[in-house]
C-alpha cells in the first residue's frame, strides 16, 4: 500500500545538505549586503564566523582557523600544496574523495616516497600501517561510502610528520580529536546545512611551524598562499580573506552556528546525527533487503549513511526516481563513482521524525521497483 504521510522536509542530499529546522531567508537580514568584506563591519562578521566555529567545535586555543576560497576542495588543496614535500606521504583512501587527494599527491605534486593504502567501498584500509615519520593524508568520513575513521587512537601524539584530514562530512557530527590532527578542512554546506563555496582551514601549531620553515619547490597561485615573506599571513585567520567571500553565505553560516549553540552545541549536534542513524539501524534490522555499505558498526557513518539493496542497478535507479517523484526523498542515490545503492544524509539538520516518515516509502518503493514497467 502506498503510504500517505510524507516527510516535512525531503532533502536527504549529502551536500548541499538540508537547511536547519526553522530556517528562513529572513533570518539573514543582518547580512552586510553591498558592503566591503574589508570594512570593519564585514571583517567583524567574518571574524565572528571564525570565533563561533572555534567555540562550537571546541577547537584548541592554539589552533588557527581561516575562511578560504573554493570550499573544502580549496582548503584541502591549499594545505597540500603549501605543506607537503619535505617528508614522504602516506595517503589512505576508501572512496572517491580520498582517491582524489591521492591523485593530487601522486600525479600532480609527484611527491617522492608516497605510499597509498586503499580499500574497497564499505571497508577501511589498515590505518596501523601509517608511518608517522611521514605526513599522513586521509578523509575522516568517506562521504561516498558511508565509512568513517572510528577514532584517532592510531595517531601518536609525538608524531614526526603532519596529519592532514579532510573532515568535511564529519565535523559537527563526530568526535574529532583535534590534537591528533594538524590540518583539518571542511565546508559550510555539510553538517550545518550552510551555503557552498567557502572552505574552512584549521591549522595546528606544528602545521604553522611547517608553513613558516618550508617553501615548496613548485609555484603557488595567490589563492593558495598562506605566508608572506616567510611569515604566516595572520590576517587570513582573523577574517581578512584572500579574496572576496559572499557576505550572504557568511551570514547564513553564522545563523547555522547560532542554531547549533541554541541546541546546546556540539554534543547536541552529535546526538541528533546519532539518533537519525538509529532510526535507519532499526529499519535495517527488520528488512533483509537493505544493508549498510559499511561492513562494521564501528566504521559506520552517522552523516552520509550508505546502503546497498537487493535490486538490480536499473531497479535501484527506478527506486530513487520513485521517491523523488513522490517528493519523499530527493538526491538519495549513491554517488556516481560508488556501487549502485542509496545514500541518505543523517546530519544534525535532518529531523528523525522525517526519517521515520520516509521508511514506509522505502518499503513501498522496493516493491514498486520490482514490478515490470507497464
Ligand atoms: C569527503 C569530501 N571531500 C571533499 C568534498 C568536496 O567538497 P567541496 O565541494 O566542498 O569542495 C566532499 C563533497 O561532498 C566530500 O564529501
Amino acid at each position: 500500500m502506498k503510504p500517505s504521510a510524507k516527510p516535512s522536509i525531503a532533502n536527504f542530499s549529502s551536500g548541499p545538505c538540508a537547511k536547519r529546522p526553522g530556517y528562513k531567508l529572513e533570518n539573514l537580514k543582518s547580512a552586510p549586503l553591498g558592503r566591503s568584506h574589508r570594512s570593519s563591519l564585514g571583517k567583524a562578521k567574518l571574524q565572528k564566523a571564525i570565533e563561533d566555529t572555534k567555540k562550537v567545535l571546541k577547537i584548541p586555543a592554539d589552533y588557527i582557523v581561516g575562511i578560504v576560497p573554493a570550499s573544502d576542495t580549496g582548503a584541502m588543496e591549499m594545505a597540500m600544496w603549501s605543506l607537503l614535500g619535505p617528508r614522504g606521504v602516506d595517503v589512505f583512501y576508501w572512496e572517491s574523495f580520498g582517491k582524489e587527494w591521492a591523485t593530487d599527491i601522486e600525479k600532480q605534486l609527484k611527491i617522492p616516497n608516497t605510499r597509498v593504502f586503499k580499500s574497497d567501498y564499505g571497508k577501511l584500509p589498515d590505518l596501523k600501517q601509517a608511518d608517522f615519520k611521514n605526513d599522513v593524508v586521509f578523509v575522516w568520513n568517506g562521504t561516498t561510502s558511508g565509512v568513517k575513521v572510528p577514532n584517532g587512537d592510531w595517531i601518536p601524539d609525538d608524531r614526526g610528520g603532519l596529519t592532514l584530514c579532510d573532515a568535511t562530512s564529519a565535523v559537527f557530527a563526530m568526535d574529532v580529536p583535534w590534537k591528533k590532527l594538524d590540518v583539518v578542512t571542511f565546508s559550510w554546506q555539510k553538517v550545518l546545512g550552510g551555503e557552498a563555496a567557502h572552505g574552512m582551514l584549521v591549522l595546528s601549531p606544528r602545521a604553522v611551524e611547517r608553513l613558516t620553515s618550508y617553501s615548496p619547490p613548485w609555484p603557488l597561485p595567490k589563492i593558495f598562499r598562506l605566508t608572506k615573506k616567510g611569515e604566516l599571513a595572520k590576517d587570513i585567520f582573523a577574517g581578512s580573506t584572500i579574496n572576496t567571500p559572499s557576505m550572504l553565505a557568511n551570514e547564513d553560516y553564522l545563523d547555522a552556528l547560532a542554531w547549533a549553540e541554541s541546541l546546546g552545541g556540539l554534543s547536541a549536534l552529535m546526538e541528533r546525527s546519532n539518533a537519525n542513524l538509529k532510526v535507519f539501524e532499526k529499519f535495517v534490522e527488520s528488512h533483509p533487503w537493505i544493508h549498510f555499505l559499511a561492513e562494521t558498526k564501528e566504521i559506520r557513518s552517522n552523516t552520509s549513511v550508505c546502503f546497498s539493496v537487493d535490486l538490480s542497478p536499473d531497479q535501484v535507479k527506478a527506486f530513487v526516481k520513485l521517491l523523488d517523484k513522490e517528493g519523499v526523498a530527493f538526491d538519495c542515490g549513491a554517488y556516481r563513482d560508488a556501487p549502485p545503492g542509496l545514500r541518505f544524509w543523517c546530519g544534525a539538520t535532518v529531523e528523525a521524525s522525517d526519517i521515520e516518515k520516509l521508511l514506509p516509502w522505502l518499503e513501498w518503493a522496493y516493491e514498486e521497483a520490482q514490478k515490470p514497467a507497464s
